[in-house]
């Protein structure tokens, strides 16, 4: 039988934590977050996961502080220069968030370019869909699917919403992962998650690993 494939999101919490209790700046915490996510990434592809959507960067992040917004966005200019080990592993790049010419985005252009690039160079590959939820917010999503379902004139239904979100083609999110303690939805995926077993781990992000993540998706494995 072919094996289930399933959709897994992770709000990818405590990398300043993590730096904290060894004695570093939180900036080497997200370093450290960005280097799990890459071999996260690696373990996905090769489990029964066909979506692995992560929460790199929300529409409330960009009020830390400076040099940590510029340390973080560089990091993602990393994660999505990875398109040799990207393409060894057969991962396709996806990004979720608010549209680059919105009023109010914020993306500068070296990431818009970046996350363009990494989408086309993956373009081809047909096993993992990795999305990068960057300047995200699942309640700016639904208003705009909202607003234009209004504009557009069609009829408010749940099946026209859906296919109106940022981008309608992912499927329902199986397993929620949130590491560190916390245990907050924090405007993510709101609309996605409606039917997801939720997978809380004490474990901070960098210390996430593919035992947590066999562990997680084991909340709805049979
Ligand atoms: C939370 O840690 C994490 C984020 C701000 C977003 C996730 C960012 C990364 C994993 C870094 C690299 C990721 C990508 C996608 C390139 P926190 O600062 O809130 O930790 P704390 O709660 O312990 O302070």
């Amino acid at each position: 039988m072919e094996p289930r494939r399933l959709h897994v999101a992770c709000i990818m919490d405590g990398n300043g934590r993590w730096a904290r209790r060894r004695g570093l700046p939180r900036t080497a915490g997200h370093t450290a977050g960005e280097e799990s996510l890459s071999d996260v990434v690696r373990a996905a592809s090769k489990r029964e996961i066909s979506h692995l959507t992560v929460f790199g960067f929300s529409t409330e992040n960009w009020v830390r502080p400076r040099a940590e917004v510029r340390h973080i966005l560089g990091l993602h200019k990393k994660l999505f220069g990875r398109v040799k080990e990207l393409n060894e592993n057969n991962v396709r790049v996806n990004w979720i968030g608010r549209p680059f010419d919105e009023p109010g985005a914020k993306t500068p252009l070296y990431v818009q370019r970046a996350i363009r690039k990494a989408i086309e160079d993956t373009s081809s590959n047909t096993g993992l869909v990795l999305t990068v939820a960057f300047d995200y917010g699942s309640r700016a999503e639904l208003t705009r699917a909202a607003q234009n379902l209004v504009r557009t004139g069609q009829e408010l239904t749940t099946q026209n919403l859906a296919s109106h979100l940022y981008d309608s083609s992912l499927p329902p999110v199986d397993v929620l992962v949130r590491t560190s303690g916390e245990s907050r939805i924090s405007n993510f995926m709101l609309w996605q998650i409606a039917g997801a077993q939720i997978y809380f781990t004490e474990r901070t992000w960098p210390d996430f690993d593919a035992v947590e993540l066999d562990a997680a998706i084991s909340l709805v494995k049979n």
